[in-house]
Protein backbone atom coordinates (compact mmCIF):
# COMPACT_ATOMS: atom_id res chain seq x y z
CA UNK A 1 0.00 0.00 0.00
CA UNK A 2 1.01 3.67 -0.34
CA UNK A 3 0.01 7.20 -1.88
CA UNK A 4 -0.93 6.06 -4.95
CA UNK A 5 -1.56 1.70 -4.40
CA UNK A 6 -4.65 1.09 -3.02
CA UNK A 7 -5.50 -1.30 0.23
CA UNK A 8 -5.91 -4.84 -1.09
CA UNK A 9 -8.93 -6.62 0.72
CA UNK A 10 -7.73 -10.31 1.14
CA UNK A 11 -9.29 -13.57 3.03
CA UNK A 12 -7.27 -14.69 5.47
CA UNK A 13 -6.79 -17.47 8.48
CA UNK A 14 -7.06 -16.42 12.26
CA UNK A 15 -5.37 -18.82 14.95
CA UNK A 16 -7.97 -19.76 17.65
CA UNK A 17 -7.12 -17.35 20.76
CA UNK A 18 -4.43 -18.58 23.12
CA UNK A 19 -4.62 -18.09 26.80
CA UNK A 20 -4.65 -14.14 27.62
CA UNK A 21 -6.55 -14.08 24.05
CA UNK A 22 -10.18 -13.18 22.70
CA UNK A 23 -11.70 -13.69 19.17
CA UNK A 24 -13.97 -10.99 18.34
CA UNK A 25 -16.09 -10.18 15.29
CA UNK A 26 -15.78 -6.49 14.13
CA UNK A 27 -18.72 -4.81 14.54
CA UNK A 28 -17.81 -1.38 13.22
CA UNK A 29 -14.27 0.51 12.41
CA UNK A 30 -13.51 4.09 12.31
CA UNK A 31 -11.44 5.35 9.71
CA UNK A 32 -8.85 7.23 11.23
CA UNK A 33 -6.12 9.63 10.00
CA UNK A 34 -3.37 7.66 11.72
CA UNK A 35 -3.99 4.58 8.80
CA UNK A 36 -3.73 7.53 6.30
CA UNK A 37 -0.25 8.77 8.02
CA UNK A 38 0.70 4.66 7.68
CA UNK A 39 -0.60 4.56 3.92
CA UNK A 40 1.22 7.60 3.05
CA UNK A 41 4.47 6.68 4.23
CA UNK A 42 4.88 9.80 6.99
CA UNK A 43 5.57 7.27 9.86
CA UNK A 44 8.22 4.73 9.15
CA UNK A 45 5.68 1.25 9.99
CA UNK A 46 6.12 -2.04 8.69
CA UNK A 47 3.12 -2.29 6.04
CA UNK A 48 2.55 -5.86 5.44
CA UNK A 49 -0.31 -5.46 8.15
CA UNK A 50 -4.12 -5.38 8.59
CA UNK A 51 -4.79 -1.78 8.71
CA UNK A 52 -7.21 0.04 11.42
CA UNK A 53 -7.34 0.73 14.89
CA UNK A 54 -10.45 2.20 16.09
CA UNK A 55 -12.97 -0.32 16.25
CA UNK A 56 -15.39 -2.65 18.08
CA UNK A 57 -16.83 -6.06 18.25
CA UNK A 58 -18.95 -8.47 19.40
CA UNK A 59 -16.81 -11.15 21.49
CA UNK A 60 -17.33 -14.87 20.11
CA UNK A 61 -14.38 -16.89 21.86
CA UNK A 62 -12.43 -16.05 24.54
CA UNK A 63 -8.55 -17.78 25.37
CA UNK A 64 -8.00 -19.87 28.09
CA UNK A 65 -7.32 -17.79 31.50
CA UNK A 66 -9.64 -15.01 30.22
CA UNK A 67 -12.05 -13.34 32.62
CA UNK A 68 -12.82 -10.29 31.21
CA UNK A 69 -14.39 -9.75 28.44
CA UNK A 70 -17.16 -12.43 28.38
CA UNK A 71 -18.82 -13.91 24.77
CA UNK A 72 -20.96 -11.76 23.54
CA UNK A 73 -19.72 -8.71 25.01
CA UNK A 74 -19.62 -5.43 23.19
CA UNK A 75 -15.47 -4.37 23.37
CA UNK A 76 -14.32 -1.34 22.06
CA UNK A 77 -10.48 -2.27 20.93
CA UNK A 78 -7.99 -0.26 22.18
CA UNK A 79 -4.36 -0.16 21.01
CA UNK A 80 -2.08 0.46 23.54
CA UNK A 81 -3.43 -2.32 26.07
CA UNK A 82 -0.48 -2.09 28.89
CA UNK A 83 1.40 -4.24 30.03
CA UNK A 84 0.95 -3.75 33.40
CA UNK A 85 4.16 -4.74 34.23
CA UNK A 86 6.53 -1.52 33.09
CA UNK A 87 7.60 1.59 34.75
CA UNK A 88 5.05 3.49 32.94
CA UNK A 89 2.56 1.14 34.08
CA UNK A 90 3.59 1.17 37.87
CA UNK A 91 3.44 4.76 37.82
CA UNK A 92 -0.61 4.50 36.59
CA UNK A 93 0.63 6.25 33.26
CA UNK A 94 -0.86 3.16 31.01
CA UNK A 95 -0.60 5.32 27.55
CA UNK A 96 3.13 5.26 28.37
CA UNK A 97 3.50 1.46 28.53
CA UNK A 98 6.91 0.47 27.61
CA UNK A 99 5.80 -2.84 25.82
CA UNK A 100 2.17 -2.32 24.98
CA UNK A 101 0.48 -6.13 23.79
CA UNK A 102 -0.30 -4.84 20.46
CA UNK A 103 3.59 -3.37 19.64
CA UNK A 104 4.95 -4.47 16.56
CA UNK A 105 1.84 -4.91 14.96
CA UNK A 106 1.80 -8.24 16.38
CA UNK A 107 4.47 -9.18 13.86
CA UNK A 108 6.59 -11.15 16.00
CA UNK A 109 6.57 -15.16 14.82
CA UNK A 110 4.81 -15.86 17.90
CA UNK A 111 2.34 -12.69 18.03
CA UNK A 112 0.87 -13.41 14.69
CA UNK A 113 -1.91 -14.80 14.82
CA UNK A 114 -3.55 -14.00 11.39
CA UNK A 115 -2.36 -15.75 7.73
CA UNK A 116 -2.76 -15.54 4.65
CA UNK A 117 -3.94 -18.68 3.02
CA UNK A 118 -0.54 -19.63 1.59
CA UNK A 119 0.24 -19.89 5.19
CA UNK A 120 2.21 -16.02 5.24
CA UNK A 121 2.28 -14.36 8.10
CA UNK A 122 0.09 -10.47 8.66
CA UNK A 123 0.85 -8.37 11.21
CA UNK A 124 -2.07 -6.37 12.61
CA UNK A 125 -2.03 -2.78 13.27
CA UNK A 126 -1.29 -1.63 17.26
CA UNK A 127 -2.42 -5.31 17.81
CA UNK A 128 -6.07 -5.06 16.62
CA UNK A 129 -5.88 -4.42 13.02
CA UNK A 130 -10.03 -3.43 13.05
CA UNK A 131 -10.66 -3.38 9.54
CA UNK A 132 -11.45 -6.90 9.66
CA UNK A 133 -14.19 -8.99 10.05
CA UNK A 134 -12.45 -10.55 12.69
CA UNK A 135 -9.52 -10.26 14.76
CA UNK A 136 -7.80 -12.36 17.84
CA UNK A 137 -6.46 -9.41 20.57
CA UNK A 138 -5.45 -9.62 23.69
CA UNK A 139 -8.00 -9.58 26.37
CA UNK A 140 -6.79 -6.51 27.52
CA UNK A 141 -7.19 -4.79 24.43
CA UNK A 142 -11.01 -5.55 24.51
CA UNK A 143 -13.21 -3.44 26.78
CA UNK A 144 -16.35 -3.81 27.32
CA UNK A 145 -19.14 -1.23 27.68
CA UNK A 146 -22.80 -0.90 27.87
CA UNK A 147 -24.56 -2.93 25.22
CA UNK A 148 -26.59 0.07 24.27
CA UNK A 149 -23.77 1.74 22.93
CA UNK A 150 -24.04 2.51 19.21
CA UNK A 151 -21.79 0.14 17.44
CA UNK A 152 -20.95 3.03 15.04
CA UNK A 153 -20.02 4.95 18.24
CA UNK A 154 -18.12 2.29 20.03
CA UNK A 155 -15.56 1.82 17.52
CA UNK A 156 -14.73 5.86 17.52
CA UNK A 157 -14.29 5.31 21.29
CA UNK A 158 -10.95 2.93 20.62
CA UNK A 159 -9.20 6.21 19.29
CA UNK A 160 -10.39 9.64 18.25
CA UNK A 161 -13.56 10.44 20.55
CA UNK A 162 -10.74 9.31 23.80
CA UNK A 163 -8.17 10.76 22.25
CA UNK A 164 -10.07 14.24 22.46
CA UNK A 165 -12.15 13.87 24.77
CA UNK A 166 -8.73 12.50 27.15
CA UNK A 167 -7.10 15.08 26.03
CA UNK A 168 -9.80 17.63 27.77
CA UNK A 169 -10.13 15.57 30.51
CA UNK A 170 -7.02 13.61 31.78
CA UNK A 171 -3.67 15.55 29.85
CA UNK A 172 -5.22 19.31 30.61
CA UNK A 173 -7.73 19.07 32.64
CA UNK A 174 -10.19 21.80 31.73
CA UNK A 175 -12.11 23.56 34.56
CA UNK A 176 -15.44 24.90 35.00
CA UNK A 177 -15.36 28.48 33.75
CA UNK A 178 -11.82 28.16 31.88
CA UNK A 179 -11.55 29.16 28.04
CA UNK A 180 -10.95 26.57 25.46
CA UNK A 181 -9.68 27.15 22.21
CA UNK A 182 -9.36 23.41 20.08
CA UNK A 183 -7.74 23.95 16.79
CA UNK A 184 -8.50 21.24 13.68
CA UNK A 185 -12.19 20.31 13.86
CA UNK A 186 -11.93 16.70 12.90
CA UNK A 187 -12.67 13.47 14.59
CA UNK A 188 -10.14 14.35 17.45
CA UNK A 189 -11.05 17.83 17.74
CA UNK A 190 -14.97 17.37 18.27
CA UNK A 191 -15.06 14.87 20.79
CA UNK A 192 -12.71 17.40 22.38
CA UNK A 193 -14.95 20.24 21.97
CA UNK A 194 -17.69 17.73 23.06
CA UNK A 195 -15.75 16.94 26.46
CA UNK A 196 -14.59 21.06 26.83
CA UNK A 197 -18.57 21.52 26.69
CA UNK A 198 -19.62 18.70 28.65
CA UNK A 199 -17.09 20.41 31.62
CA UNK A 200 -18.75 23.48 31.13
CA UNK A 201 -16.12 25.64 30.32
CA UNK A 202 -16.69 29.44 30.18
CA UNK A 203 -15.46 30.05 25.88
CA UNK A 204 -15.07 27.74 23.11
CA UNK A 205 -12.88 29.04 20.22
CA UNK A 206 -13.48 26.37 17.43
CA UNK A 207 -10.59 27.09 14.51
CA UNK A 208 -10.77 25.07 11.31
CA UNK A 209 -10.87 26.62 7.65
CA UNK A 210 -13.77 24.55 6.30
CA UNK A 211 -17.17 26.27 6.86
CA UNK A 212 -19.04 23.19 7.24
CA UNK A 213 -17.11 22.19 10.53
CA UNK A 214 -16.97 25.40 12.31
CA UNK A 215 -20.62 25.39 11.63
CA UNK A 216 -20.55 21.62 13.53
CA UNK A 217 -19.20 23.25 16.52
CA UNK A 218 -21.37 26.10 16.87
CA UNK A 219 -23.85 23.56 16.68
CA UNK A 220 -22.54 21.31 19.15
CA UNK A 221 -22.03 24.27 21.64
CA UNK A 222 -18.82 26.30 20.48
CA UNK A 223 -18.95 29.71 21.57
CA UNK A 224 -17.52 30.86 18.59
CA UNK A 225 -15.61 29.02 15.41
CA UNK A 226 -12.68 31.02 13.50
CA UNK A 227 -11.16 30.40 10.57
CA UNK A 228 -6.97 30.26 11.01
CA UNK A 229 -6.17 33.25 9.54
CA UNK A 230 -8.57 35.13 11.77
CA UNK A 231 -6.21 33.54 14.76
CA UNK A 232 -4.71 34.14 17.24
CA UNK A 233 -5.60 37.96 16.92
CA UNK A 234 -9.39 37.14 17.06
CA UNK A 235 -8.46 34.32 19.82
CA UNK A 236 -6.47 37.01 21.89
CA UNK A 237 -9.65 39.54 21.81
CA UNK A 238 -11.95 37.43 22.70
CA UNK A 239 -10.74 35.71 25.39
CA UNK A 240 -8.77 39.09 26.74
CA UNK A 241 -4.99 38.32 26.52
CA UNK A 242 -5.31 34.57 25.70
CA UNK A 243 -7.33 31.34 26.31
CA UNK A 244 -6.93 29.05 29.62
CA UNK A 245 -6.50 26.18 27.52
CA UNK A 246 -5.41 25.45 23.77
CA UNK A 247 -5.53 22.10 22.33
CA UNK A 248 -3.53 21.57 18.77
CA UNK A 249 -5.64 18.76 17.09
CA UNK A 250 -4.24 18.19 13.85
CA UNK A 251 -0.79 17.48 14.08
CA UNK A 252 0.66 20.19 12.16
CA UNK A 253 3.95 22.29 13.41
CA UNK A 254 2.13 25.53 12.31
CA UNK A 255 -0.55 24.85 14.43
CA UNK A 256 1.42 23.62 17.19
CA UNK A 257 3.27 27.12 16.50
CA UNK A 258 -0.32 29.28 16.13
CA UNK A 259 -1.35 27.31 19.61
CA UNK A 260 1.47 28.66 21.61
CA UNK A 261 0.51 32.11 20.01
CA UNK A 262 -3.27 31.88 21.28
CA UNK A 263 -2.79 30.86 24.81
CA UNK A 264 -2.86 33.55 27.93
CA UNK A 265 0.34 34.01 30.12
CA UNK A 266 0.20 31.02 32.58
CA UNK A 267 -1.98 28.92 30.26
CA UNK A 268 -1.41 25.46 28.71
CA UNK A 269 -0.98 24.27 25.14
CA UNK A 270 -1.67 20.62 24.89
CA UNK A 271 -0.45 19.15 21.55
CA UNK A 272 -3.04 16.20 20.34
CA UNK A 273 -2.21 15.96 17.10
CA UNK A 274 0.80 13.50 15.85
CA UNK A 275 3.08 15.52 14.30
CA UNK A 276 5.03 13.69 11.57
CA UNK A 277 8.50 12.14 12.62
CA UNK A 278 10.45 14.65 10.91
CA UNK A 279 8.60 17.79 11.53
CA UNK A 280 9.92 20.73 14.00
CA UNK A 281 7.86 23.09 16.02
CA UNK A 282 9.76 26.97 16.89
CA UNK A 283 9.38 28.62 19.67
CA UNK A 284 9.68 31.65 21.01
CA UNK A 285 11.53 30.40 24.35
CA UNK A 286 12.21 34.46 25.21
CA UNK A 287 8.44 34.53 25.39
CA UNK A 288 7.34 30.91 26.51
CA UNK A 289 10.04 31.51 29.76
CA UNK A 290 8.86 35.17 30.11
CA UNK A 291 5.24 33.76 30.31
CA UNK A 292 5.36 30.74 31.81
CA UNK A 293 3.13 28.60 29.50
CA UNK A 294 2.73 24.94 29.54
CA UNK A 295 3.27 22.88 27.28
CA UNK A 296 2.00 19.23 27.25
CA UNK A 297 1.69 16.07 25.22
CA UNK A 298 -0.95 14.13 25.02
CA UNK A 299 -0.96 10.39 24.26
CA UNK A 300 -3.96 8.41 23.45
CA UNK A 301 -6.14 11.11 25.90
CA UNK A 302 -3.71 10.10 28.68
CA UNK A 303 -6.37 7.10 28.67
CA UNK A 304 -6.40 4.38 31.74
CA UNK A 305 -8.41 2.10 29.06
CA UNK A 306 -10.64 0.02 31.83
CA UNK A 307 -11.31 3.56 33.72
CA UNK A 308 -12.20 5.80 31.32
CA UNK A 309 -13.70 3.63 28.32
CA UNK A 310 -16.72 2.29 30.17
CA UNK A 311 -17.63 6.12 31.42
CA UNK A 312 -17.27 7.23 27.91
CA UNK A 313 -19.60 5.04 26.96
CA UNK A 314 -22.01 5.64 29.50
CA UNK A 315 -21.75 9.34 28.72
CA UNK A 316 -22.97 8.64 25.17
CA UNK A 317 -25.71 6.59 26.03
CA UNK A 318 -27.09 9.15 29.05
CA UNK A 319 -26.65 12.02 26.34
CA UNK A 320 -23.90 14.19 27.61
CA UNK A 321 -21.24 13.93 24.78
CA UNK A 322 -23.49 13.55 21.55
CA UNK A 323 -20.09 11.67 19.83
CA UNK A 324 -22.66 10.53 16.84
CA UNK A 325 -22.09 13.69 15.21
CA UNK A 326 -19.27 12.60 14.34
CA UNK A 327 -20.02 9.88 11.86
CA UNK A 328 -20.17 11.73 8.57
CA UNK A 329 -21.06 7.78 6.31
CA UNK A 330 -21.10 4.53 7.68
CA UNK A 331 -19.49 2.29 4.27
CA UNK A 332 -18.31 -1.16 3.33
CA UNK A 333 -15.20 -2.22 3.42
CA UNK A 334 -14.62 -2.20 0.02
CA UNK A 335 -15.03 1.78 0.46
CA UNK A 336 -11.92 2.18 2.12
CA UNK A 337 -9.78 3.80 -0.13
CA UNK A 338 -12.35 6.38 -1.18
CA UNK A 339 -12.74 6.72 2.68
CA UNK A 340 -8.89 7.48 2.71
CA UNK A 341 -9.08 9.98 -0.65
CA UNK A 342 -11.82 11.58 1.32
CA UNK A 343 -9.95 12.42 4.50
CA UNK A 344 -7.06 13.86 2.21
CA UNK A 345 -9.69 16.09 0.45
CA UNK A 346 -10.54 17.04 3.85
CA UNK A 347 -14.09 16.31 3.10
CA UNK A 348 -16.22 15.94 6.08
CA UNK A 349 -15.39 14.16 10.16
CA UNK A 350 -15.38 10.54 10.28
CA UNK A 351 -16.76 7.16 8.09
CA UNK A 352 -17.12 4.68 9.99
CA UNK A 353 -16.48 0.99 8.09
CA UNK A 354 -19.46 -1.34 9.27
CA UNK A 355 -19.15 -4.81 9.14
CA UNK A 356 -22.31 -8.11 8.44
CA UNK A 357 -25.78 -6.40 7.62
CA UNK A 358 -25.04 -3.13 8.90
CA UNK A 359 -23.14 -2.09 5.77
N1 LIG B 1 -5.84 25.06 10.95
C1 LIG B 1 -6.92 24.56 11.57
N2 LIG B 1 -7.49 23.38 11.20
C2 LIG B 1 -6.94 22.72 10.18
C3 LIG B 1 -5.80 23.18 9.49
C4 LIG B 1 -5.25 24.43 9.92
N3 LIG B 1 -4.17 24.96 9.33
N4 LIG B 1 -5.49 22.29 8.54
C5 LIG B 1 -6.39 21.29 8.63
N5 LIG B 1 -7.27 21.56 9.62
C6 LIG B 1 -8.42 20.78 10.05
C7 LIG B 1 -9.10 20.01 8.94
O1 LIG B 1 -9.99 20.84 8.20
C8 LIG B 1 -9.85 18.93 9.74
O2 LIG B 1 -11.12 19.38 10.14
O3 LIG B 1 -8.00 19.76 10.94
C9 LIG B 1 -8.96 18.73 10.96
C10 LIG B 1 -8.22 17.38 10.98
O4 LIG B 1 -9.18 16.39 11.10
P1 LIG B 1 -9.00 14.89 10.62
O5 LIG B 1 -8.27 14.89 9.34
O6 LIG B 1 -10.35 14.25 10.71
O7 LIG B 1 -8.03 14.27 11.73
P2 LIG B 1 -8.38 13.47 13.06
O8 LIG B 1 -8.77 12.09 12.72
O9 LIG B 1 -9.26 14.29 13.93
O10 LIG B 1 -6.94 13.34 13.72
C11 LIG B 1 -6.22 14.47 14.14
O11 LIG B 1 -4.94 13.32 15.81
O12 LIG B 1 -4.85 11.07 16.35
C12 LIG B 1 -4.24 12.11 15.67
O13 LIG B 1 -3.12 11.00 13.86
C13 LIG B 1 -4.20 11.83 14.21
O14 LIG B 1 -2.70 13.59 13.79
C14 LIG B 1 -4.05 13.21 13.68
C15 LIG B 1 -4.86 14.08 14.63
ZN1 LIG C 1 3.44 -1.26 30.69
Amino acid sequence: MGPDRPLSIESFTLDAPRPGEVLVAMVASGVCRSDLHVVDGDWARPTEVILGHEGAGIVQAVGEGVANPRVGDLVVLVWTAPCGACRACGRGEPWLCATPRGGGHRMAADAVRARRRDGSPLGVYSGVGTHASHQVVDAAAAITVDPRTPHDVAALLGCAATTGIGAVRNTAGVGAGESVVIIGLGGVGLSALMAAVDAQAGSVIAIDPEAGKRALALELGATAALSPDQAPDEVRRLTDGGADHVLECIGLPVTSELALGCVRPGGTVTLVGMIGQAERIRIDGYRFVEDGIRLLGSNYGSLVPERDIPRVALDVVEGRLPLGRLVTAHIPLTAIDDALAAMRRRDGARRVVMFGDAA
